[in-house]
């Protein structure tokens, strides 16, 4: 896993295709390739789903991100070695990664790190307990330092526990009696929970789901309000039977709003139509030679234009 590597039991092809080559599954993954102008941009969201699946990335799962995606396999091999996030083996039920970064190196990582590995008996090179409920592994900087040392647990941010959940409650950063109070919590987790997780005969993490976190620290927090609408592809234009012109693209169904905008020899683009992200097509009457672009809008922030698609004779 990350850095280090040891040999792991690769599950066959078919076991992880069984289980990837899925309708739920492709569905996701086309919608995935859509998202962008070229398949191959869609690998880093098409290895996370394929390990979402299966708990971790056997090599079959990269070779058929590779696939999706319109890559080679190697070159997807090497993306998924280059993040610690992408798991190349199984995983205890709960993941310890603890930043051995600068900011978390000063403040006393090593000393946690250390901690860890003697409570767990097992290293911090992607050790698992023999119990397998964790797995221990240093990494780089996590993008908290703000609050070093820190860690993760599975997905979240943990340097607490505060009103019986994970937590990393600003300025709070992990210390040997915290870390050791997570642990207990993972364990006492691991007991309250009857029924095994669903996990996956090829093994495997699962979340730990539902916890807070600091502000700010969550995904839902998170969601972008400062990016942009994704813009309009593939825009394009076709003659109908009765003469008129149809304009047809591709564009995110959640968008606010879709400018549609002409112009004639080569003058600025001026707005023909505002149309909804729901809107398929637009069919009006416009001299040939006209230029149509297409440019989408979110929150008032407009995407990058369309490609431009012109009116033939
Ligand atoms: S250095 Fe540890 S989170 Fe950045």
């Amino acid at each position: 896993m990350g850095h280090c590597h040891t040999k792991v039991d690769q599950p066959s092809t078919d076991e992880v295709f069984s289980k990837l080559e899925i309708p739920s599954v492709l569905e996701r993954a086309e919608e995935l390739v859509r998202r962008y102008p070229v398949p191959r941009s869609a690998l880093l969201p098409m290895l996370w789903l394929a390990q979402e699946v299966l708990g971790w990335l056997p090599q079959e799962a990269i070779r058929w991100a590779a696939g999706k995606c319109e890559v080679s396999p190697v070159h997807a091999y090497g993306v998924s070695m280059f993040y610690t996030m992408y798991k190349k083996e199984p995983t205890g039920r709960f993941f310890l990664q603890i930043c051995q970064n600068v900011s978390c190196h000063v403040l006393g990582a090593e000393d946690i790190i250390a901690h860890a590995e003697k409570t767990l008996e097992t290293t911090s090179h992607g050790g698992t307990t023999s119990d397998n409920l964790f797995t221990l592994l240093r990494v780089e900087c996590l993008g908290a330092c703000g609050n070093g040392p820190v860690m993760q647990v599975n997905d979240d941010f943990a340097t607490d526990v505060v009103d019986g959940a994970l937590a990393m409650p600003t300025g709070v950063s992990l210390t040997k009696e915290r870390f050791d109070k997570i642990v207990a919590w993972c364990r006492q987790q691991a007991k309250s929970q009857q029924k095994e997780p669903v996990r996956d005969a090829s093994g495997g993490a699962f979340r730990t789901g539902g916890h807070p976190g600091a502000k700010g620290a969550n995904t839902a927090a998170q969601k972008p309000d400062y990016a942009p609408a994704p813009p309009v592809l593939g825009l394009s234009v076709q003659k109908t039977e009765d003469g008129k012109v149809k304009v047809t693209w591709r564009a995110d169904a959640g968008v606010s709003a879709l400018h549609l905008e002409n112009r004639t020899n080569g003058t600025e683009f001026i707005s023909l139509a505002t149309l909804t992200g729901k809107d398929k097509e637009w069919v009006g009457e416009l001299p040939a030679g006209t230029e149509l672009r297409m440019v989408s809008e979110s929150q008032g922030r407009r995407a990058k234009p369309s490609n431009i698609a012109k009116v033939e004779a």
